[in-house]
């Protein structure tokens, strides 16, 4: 490959206390998984090892969780929504999450609900997928900009879907007024002054994904992966994960690498200033689920304690990252991922391919003993741009 090289900035956390979070253990991870296994079609997403890949890149171990096998939905983001309105509704009729699953409380619900949330898709697709196995409405608001393939996912689930003429963060501040004002049930997944109990469920059941990666890596007989990328829209996912995986392993044990699209690196620089830092403007980058510039409290607290490096980088690593995926080397497996899916795979091969390459694989410290764990967080969301970028060379990485 030749070289190139693509804008990563990286920053240290110099915020590190390893401090780990009760809200997000273990054992609250476990509760979350033991509900999704009850859900029909449940199986763990694959966890793929790309061995020749790693030989390349010049690391012991890639390993690749594929969410694009998440119960059809082609994204990770229903595991938040289906288990925050499980919880939402076991609070309400006052019955016991472990005892039930989906079916059970659908023969419970005595009323119509509706369910109103703000998305770039897939939280929205999760929570429609929810509301309509539950026999419920879900009202769907999506920023500015939002590709129609997203939208008609969403309203092919039953759920009304409404593109606004706003960017995400201020789309969630309308999506609360309307609600109010209509007796709707928010399912956000990030969190505000007073609004932190379904966010919290919502990312414990993040965290079934990297139960479920924990159990599998241990099958291959790994005890722990050294490295894990997790990327940040609000900050819910990497939080919820990251707080289960320190939980788990112990925060220094794991060198967590948090990544952003440059137009919306909310969490980056949060990340340098030891305090929440918001991005405003339309943040337009094909990371589209990604592009949010207002981090999560709940999010970000356990990544301010937990995470080791905050990373800032240009859309063209994304691209890049779906290219490798989709493309690879002998028997690795095929990864179909997504923009927002394949940013964290797109660092390494940016590294790999960059003209300060041993100076970059050092400041992550990166090295043949490394074992990276990767969450490929949606496959091929938007279809027309994933052939854009794969097929036409899109966002390409060396001009
Ligand atoms: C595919 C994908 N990956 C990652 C994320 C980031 O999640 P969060 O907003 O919790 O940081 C999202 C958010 O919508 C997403 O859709």
């Amino acid at each position: 490959m030749s070289a190139f090289s693509l804008k990563m900035d990286i920053a240290g956390n110099r915020f590190f206390t390893g401090e780990t979070s009760p809200l997000f253990s273990r054992t609250q991870a476990q509760q979350a998984r033991q509900f999704h296994q009850k859900i029909t079609g449940y199986h763990p997403t694959p966890l793929y090892a790309l061995n020749e890949l790693a030989t390349l890149f010049g690391v012991h171990k890639i390993l690749v969780k594929d969410e694009s096998q998440r119960f059809g939905l082609n994204a990770f983001k229903m595991l938040g929504g289906s288990y925050a309105i499980a919880r939402l509704l076991c609070e309400k009729y006052r019955l016991e999450i472990n005892e039930l699953s989906l079916a059970d409380l659908k023969s419970r619900i005595t009323e119509k609900m509706t369910f109103a949330t703000t998305t770039d898709g897939n939280h929205g697709r999760g929570v429609a997928w929810a509301a309509k196995q539950l026999g419920q409405n879900a009202v769907v608001y999506m920023p500015k900009g939002s590709a129609q393939e997203r939208v008609d996912a969403i309203l092919r689930l039953g759920a009304e879907c409404i593109v606004t003429e706003m960017n995400y963060d201020d789309t969630v501040r309308f999506t609360m007024q309307t609600a109010r004002q209509n007796g709707w049930e928010v399912v956000q997944d990030t969190a505000w002054e007073g609004y932190t109990k379904i966010p919290t469920w919502i990312m414990q059941g993040y965290a079934t994904l990297a139960d479920e990666a924990v159990e599998q890596m241990s099958a291959m007989g790994i005890s722990r992966p050294t490295h894990v990328f997790l990327q940040g829209g609000v900050g819910a996912l990497a939080g919820g994960v990251l707080g289960y995986l320190a939980d788990v392993y112990g925060a220094r044990n794991l060198h967590s690498i948090i990544v952003e699209p440059e137009q919306a690196d909310c969490l980056y620089r949060s990340g340098i200033k030891g305090q929440i830092v918001n991005v405003g403007g339309e943040m337009a980058t094909i990371m589209a689920g990604l592009a949010c510039g207002e981090p999560n409290p709940l999010g970000w607290e356990v990544l301010r304690n937990c995470a080791t490096q905050f990373i800032s980088c240009q859309d063209a690593v994304a691209a890049l990252g779906m290219r490798v995926l989709g493309n690879p080397l002998g028997h690795d497996p095929r990864v179909i991922s997504g923009e927002s899916g394949a940013v964290g795979l797109g660092i390494l091969a940016a590294i790999h391919s960059h003209p300060q390459r041993d100076a970059l694989m050092n400041t992550l410290q990166l090295d043949s003993h490394s074992i990276v764990l990767i969450i490929s967080t949606e496959g091929d969301t938007d279809v027309k741009h994933y052939r854009e970028v794969v097929w036409e060379g899109k966002h390409p990485a060396a001009r």
